[in-house]
């Protein structure tokens, strides 16, 4: 049978990419979001792929919905923890609201899901857990001090979260992505963002499915051997 993945904030942009990566590769995946109904739907209709709506910031919410999806689908022996926003904004101007809602979302999901699939791998002996960083928790971005302390604790949560998976065969890896073609980069200011695109080495920004691919081997059973590791996939950006 096949193995269930559960990718957050999947029903758009890098989930979408990674969600159908996963499907193509054999998975039968489960799509998670918290926004437009619509959207999702469309998602489904397109792909084939269900989604689920619950806030993966809320503990009890994410406890409950991977139960849920485990009950239709099956034990989850794959989790991709890709559902981020951004709030973005100098410290002097930044509310606390949007300090906790990004550390909430970003990182406190990444808790509340792996909290939720993490016993049952451990139980099975076989697990992969992805955990979507980010170049601005590696190098810092202005404006961005909830974000990017998010997505570095995210790279700390993955060091740590591996050396307790690695001898029930549970590997637990990050990827970083630069500046990828979503919504959330459009969101940024055009002027500011020619700037960064500026500083791009291979002069574009990352494509979606670049990431997915990456994400793909990361929970293939030839990343059996790759834990606690970062990749970085980011167009040589920043080189960590
Ligand atoms: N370094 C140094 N100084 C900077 C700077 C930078 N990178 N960016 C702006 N400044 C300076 C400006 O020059 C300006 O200086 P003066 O007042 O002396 O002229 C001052 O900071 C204020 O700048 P803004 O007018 O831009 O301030 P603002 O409050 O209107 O906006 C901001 C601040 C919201 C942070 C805006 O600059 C912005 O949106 N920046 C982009 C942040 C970003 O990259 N977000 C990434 C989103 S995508 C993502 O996060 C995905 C991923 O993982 C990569």
């Amino acid at each position: 049978m096949a193995r269930v993945a559960v990718v957050t904030g999947g029903t758009r942009g890098i989930g979408e990419a990674i969600c159908l990566a996963l499907k193509e590769a054999g998975f039968t995946v489960a799509a998670n979001y918290v926004g437009s109904d619509e959207r999702a739907k469309a998602f489904t209709d397109k792909t084939g792929i269900p989604a689920f709506k619950w806030n993966v910031g809320d503990h009890q919410a994410t406890l409950d919905s991977i139960m849920a999806i485990e009950e239709q689908l099956g034990p989850v022996d794959v989790a991709v923890n890709n559902a981020g926003i951004t709030r973005d904004g100098t410290l002097l101007k930044m509310s606390f609201e949007a300090w906790k809602e990004v550390i909430d979302v970003n990182l406190g999901g990444c808790f509340n899901v792996s909290k939720a699939v993490f016993p049952g791998m451990r139980q099975r002996g076989w697990g992969r857990i992805v955990n979507i960083g980010s170049i601005n928790g590696q190098a810092g971005q202005y404006g961005q001090v909830n974000y990017a302390a998010a997505k570095s604790g995210i790279h700390g949560f993955t060091k740590a979260l591996a050396q307790e998976g690695a001898k029930f065969g549970i590997t637990v890896n990050a990827i970083a992505p630069g500046y990828i073609d979503t919504d959330m980069v459009a969101a940024v200011p055009p002027e500011v963002l020619e700037k960064i695109v500026a500083k791009i080495p291979v002069g574009r920004l990352g494509q979606a499915h670049e990431i997915a691919r990456g994400v793909a081997f990361l929970c293939s059973e030839d990343g059996g051997f790759v834990t606690g590791s970062t990749l970085s996939i980011n167009g040589g950006q920043h080189m960590y």
